[in-house]
């Protein structure tokens, strides 16, 4: 019944999308969905390549029965153990129970440990090969990209990355699953709130990782979710080259928590001073309204930030809060911040909005301003001064 999508001869697209989950890891919100990728290869021997989340796994089913028939799966490689792609592996193996289970040294007490599975299970180290008749496929390890037992699978002979969670995106395939099939743009912020929210963390190792594959030839990336990219892969490695390295471009966010609109103002005043010194992408959000994986997808994208948060019970803001321990959980780099504070009886936001700055390393751009009560003229002027501060800094990087 099914049409299988062909990446090249014997080599298929069997994964299926999800639109009904509303929270990725019952964090991340999803409302473009989330497809989960899955690959198999019909050669002499069968190869899967990573599973899918356990709710799908009807469809993943029939998917691999439209493609292979009555063959059995010989074997299943595990890039990744993270149970939206490893939640059927126990299933899968129920149905081929002499399927090896390829995976590293890291793989195999996690498959055991979520499985129970302790047989038929095959480690491979980096670089070793697996010759499955005409496709043969060659293993990489990529720890933390984006867990420690994360590895890739290359196959030499159509040079295919199954890239397991790296250059993978949010967003279900709507009719198009390659990157030429559809306005790629689209995915663009998707693919960077996917990235800076789930792998952000690590940019070394996927630094690292990178650098590793820049000795393959790849004609195609299939990661685990989003597109089957052919078409924009220069681009898409700069992408993860500037993520992964902390490149930002010019501009500007100002993410702000306000619980009567004072501090909100304050962001405003900041915000129209930059602009008005020609700072053309400016961001502003409200903590408490924007979910934070948005806001730190925008981190990602710009070289500068603004934070305001009111006092709170002698601390920030706790939306602030939230969002400042993220920051600083996924030790984001190499950013100028501006400060802005507002109190009633005693001021804290501002002090610790710059310790937080000056903990992660960055560029303090003028003073901070805090206000008491409502906004007045002297800090005002302050907030104006501090806007042009911060355009003039990044008009220096020009
Ligand atoms: Fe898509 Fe780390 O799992």
């Amino acid at each position: 019944m099914y049409q299988p999508v062909q990446l090249s001869e014997d080599i298929f697209y069997i994964g299926v999308n999800d639109r009904r989950t509303e929270l990725f890891e019952n964090m991340w919100p999803l409302p473009r969905g989330v497809a989960y990728n899955s690959y198999l290869i019909n050669d002499g021997k069968v190869a899967l390549l990573d599973t899918v989340e356990i709710g799908q796994v009807e469809k993943f089913l029939k998917k691999i029965h439209a493609v292979i028939g009555d063959k059995p799966v010989d074997y299943l490689v595990i890039n990744h153990m993270e149970p939206d792609h490893a939640g059927s592996v126990n299933i899968i193996r129920q149905l081929y129970p002499d399927m090896k289970i390829v995976g590293n040294k890291k793989t195999l007490p996690m498959v055991e440990g979520f499985f129970g599975i302790t047989e038929n299970l095959v480690e491979v180290k980096e670089g070793d090969e697996l010759d499955l008749g005409s496709h043969k496929l060659q293993f990489f390890l990529a720890p933390m990209v984006h867990w420690p037992e994360t590895m890739v699978t290359y196959e030499q002979t159509q040079k295919i990355l199954f890239s397991a969670d790296a250059f993978g995106s949010f967003g279900t395939l709507d009719g198009g699953v390659f990157d030429d099939e559809m306005d790629f743009s689209w995915f663009h912020d998707e693919m960077r709130r996917y990235y800076s929210n789930i792998v952000g963390k690590y940019g070394s190792p996927v630094q690292k990782a990178l650098e590793k594959l820049s000795a393959l030839d790849i004609k195609i990336i299939a990661a685990t979710h989003g597109p089957i990219i052919r078409s924009h892969i220069p681009e898409v490695l700069k992408m993860y080259d500037d993520w992964s390295s902390h490149k930002t471009q010019e501009g500007v966010v100002v993410a702000f928590a306000s619980m009567y609109g004072n501090t909100e103002e304050m962001a405003e005043v900041t915000a129209r001073a930059i602009a008005e010194q020609g700072i053309r992408d400016i961001r502003i959000y409200d903590v408490s309204k924007t979910h934070s994986s948005y806001i730190i997808s925008d981190i990602f994208k710009y070289k500068a930030l603004v934070l305001a948060s009111p006092t709170y019970s002698n601390e920030l803001h706790p939306n602030m809060e939230a969002l400042v321990n993220k920051l600083k959980h996924m030790a984001v780099k190499d950013h100028y911040l501006g400060v802005l504070g507002s109190f009633t009886w005693a001021g804290t936001a501002a002090k610790r909005l710059k310790e937080f700055g000056e903990e992660l390393k960055w560029e303090i751009i003028g003073t901070p301003v805090e206000e008491k009560h409502a906004l007045k003229k002297q800090k005002y002027d302050e907030c104006r001064d501090l806007g042009e501060a911060i355009a003039s800094r990044l008009k220096a990087d020009r």
